[in-house]
């Protein structure tokens, strides 16, 4: 999962390079590089860290050519260094490369056998040297071809020749990568983003699919080398949206934009005049519909996790939820009244790509929840319901968590009142409910204060737990996932009631646990597992939701208070705290927040 741009263009490339690469540095930040042809050379920089060390350490305003490439790494090959940094580059071809190639150790052996020297550790130099090899007695495009073909795993290319100083390929398997086309010069990139600045006229190349990018030309061919024709999208002007304005961090920008993001959803999914959900065009009679598996990674996977409880809760339909990684290895039973529902932010991520490519190929119903529509995800599950929460640009997931279990939530209401599994009057009452949600959130977000205060606590530990049952048990383990990815210390998500099976034995004196109780039907059961923690030692913070009731428990550390509304959305409102609990732990450590160390936005590889 790196980031990969080319311009070929009337005019020196370097600065759209460069500003391009920090676009697309949310797909990996451990080092970065440039390759332009000038003067019949390939004019290679590269350096460890982010695209503002290249340019601290190269004078990039010089590097002329009107043709270049340039690459932001997530090393997976070779540690984070200037040598393992891409381009890579023979005498002839350099190559930027997004993905895994899987037989490079093999290709390395038999490319040594022809007298090739390898400088770098990754398996990105075996495709630069292959196509060397292909070019000594193919054609370009033969070439091409041919090299794709003895490559085995993921990739998103793109490639500049120093005898063929006109042109640069992209290729694409596995990997996602968009053409766009501007005035006297044409583009390659990793994703929409990283070009909207220069152009809003994009196609996307589909797996197998290769192009040839000239200044004023570009050319699409299939995995065969025969020529195709693609169709150009264009794409809505929203520059606004990926700047961080008056915000220190893009995360901080994106926790407080939530009370919008579920505006929207609403907006867009409910009819608020007649009570109704309008979920337009679903592809299939819902009586077909028996059960439903819903997959994800990270945090969308915790957004599965959440739905399950809310499906269970308003339908009959029997539900199953998997982690994209590990579904897309086991042996699955396939069966024709099951809904496949794939959730991602990006729509890119590899693993739950690979999910959904095992259910078409077995011809199972799919559906992608998705934010980001032009995404390869959205492009190929059967049916989309897009978050409609716009870009999100830090590394940790926040808003397009709630828009996630936001749809999670309404698809629920929609398929139990479909089947008559809700009665009406119980589903225009969740309607009304929450409708009044953004406000309800908006005024959840105002705990700065009582939450940097806390933060320290959590920084200072060895480690922390998250405990929930029930609807909060999906929120815990979002919040220990959030607080670990950010201030990079250990902490733990668990079901309340598990903790006596062995994790008890971690709890110490001082201990930070958060214990997400709100006033539901497992509120009391919850409060008893507080208590076995608080009387082991531990700092308690809990966070519940305003009621008249007193909580019944001493010796708590520190209470928050989320607003109150009905038992299914309180979810929404206890995952505000936890978001801010990892951003204010982070911030006070130093740390990088909307880049976290050893992290990517977008997860190409598996
Ligand atoms: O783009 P996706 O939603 O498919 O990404 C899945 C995970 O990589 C992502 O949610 C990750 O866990 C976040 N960084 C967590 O904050």
């Amino acid at each position: 999962m790196c980031g990969i741009i080319g311009i070929s263009s009337n005019k020196p490339v370097s600065a759209n390079i460069i500003s391009s690469l920090k676009k697309l540095e949310y797909r990996g930040y451990d080092s970065a590089g440039i390759a332009t042809l000038f003067e019949g050379e390939i004019k290679e920089v590269k350096s460890e860290g982010r695209v503002d060390t290249l340019e601290q350490n190269f004078d990039l305003k010089n590097l002329k050519g009107n043709i270049g490439i340039g690459h932001v790494r997530w090393a997976t090959h070779g540690v984070p260094n200037s040598v393992n940094a891409h381009p890579h580059s023979s005498h002839n071809v350099s190559v930027v490369h997004n993905g895994i190639i899987e037989n490079s150790t093999i290709l390395k052996k038999y490319l040594a056998t022809k007298g090739h020297i390898f400088k770098s550790q990754t398996d990105t130099e075996v495709i630069v040297y292959l196509i060397t090899e292909n070019l000594k007695t193919d054609e370009l495009e033969e070439a091409i071809t041919k090299t794709l073909k003895q490559l085995h795993g993921s990739f998103a290319l793109g490639i500049v020749f120093k005898d063929i100083p006109d042109l640069i390929v992209g290729a694409r398997r596995g990997s996602p990568l968009a053409v766009g086309y501007g005035p006297n010069e044409n583009y390659l990139g990793s994703d929409s983003y990283a070009l909207k600045s220069m152009t809003n006229k994009i196609t996307y190349l589909d797996d197998g699919e290769f192009c040839i990018i000239k200044k004023d030309q570009v050319l699409f061919f299939n995995e065969d080398g025969k020529k195709i024709n693609k169709k150009i999208l264009e794409l809505s002007s929203d520059e606004a949206s990926y700047e961080k304005g008056d915000f220190k961090h893009f995360m901080a920008k994106e926790i407080e934009e939530q009370p919008n993001t579920i505006e929207t959803g609403i907006k867009e999914y409910i009819d608020k005049t007649n009570s109704e959900i309008n979920i337009y065009n679903f592809p299939w009679n819902i009586n077909e519909i028996n059960s439903i598996t819903l997959i994800g990674c990270g945090t969308a996977y915790h957004s599965c996790l959440m739905a399950k409880y809310w499906f269970e809760e308003l339908t009959q339909i029997d539900i199953s939820i998997d982690i994209a990684s590990e579904f897309r290895y086991r042996k699955n039973r396939f069966k024709k009244d099951n809904l496949y529902i794939f959730v991602s932010q990006s729509g890119e991520t590899a693993d739950t790509y690979a999910a959904l490519d095992l259910c078409k190929k077995n011809n199972m119903k799919t559906c992608a929840v998705v934010n980001v529509i032009e995404s390869s995800i959205a492009r190929d599950a059967n049916f989309v319901l897009p978050i409609h929460c716009g870009p999100e640009i830090g590394v940790a997931s926040t808003k397009a968590f709630l828009g996630q279990i936001l749809i999670l939530y309404i698809l629920a209401l929609k398929l139990g009142s479909l089947r008559n599994e809700i009665n009406q009057e119980t589903f225009k009452d969740k309607i009304k409910d929450l409708q009044n949600l953004p406000s309800l959130i908006e005024k959840s977000l105002l705990i700065d204060n009582d939450i940097q205060a806390i933060s320290s606590t959590f920084n200072e530990a060895k480690g922390s737990m998250f405990l929930g049952r029930g609807f909060s048990y999906p929120i815990a383990l979002e919040g220990a996932l959030k607080l670990k990815e950010l201030s990079y210390v250990h902490a733990e998500g668990y079901p309340a009631g598990e903790m006596k099976h062995g994790p008890l034995a971690l709890i110490e004196d001082g201990m930070p646990v958060v214990v997400l109780a709100p006033r539901d039907s497992y509120y009391k059961k919850t409060i008893s597992n507080m208590q076995e923690v608080i009387a082991r030692g531990a700092k308690v913070l809990l966070i519940t939701n305003k009621s008249k009731d007193e909580i019944v428990s001493e010796n708590i550390w520190e209470t928050i208070e989320v607003e109150n509304t009905n038992d299914d959305l309180l979810p929404f409102l206890l995952t505000i705290p936890l978001q801010k609990l990892a951003y204010y732990s982070a911030l006070k450590k130093g740390y990088d927040i909307d880049k976290p160390r050893n992290l990517a936005k977008s997860v190409t590889v598996e």
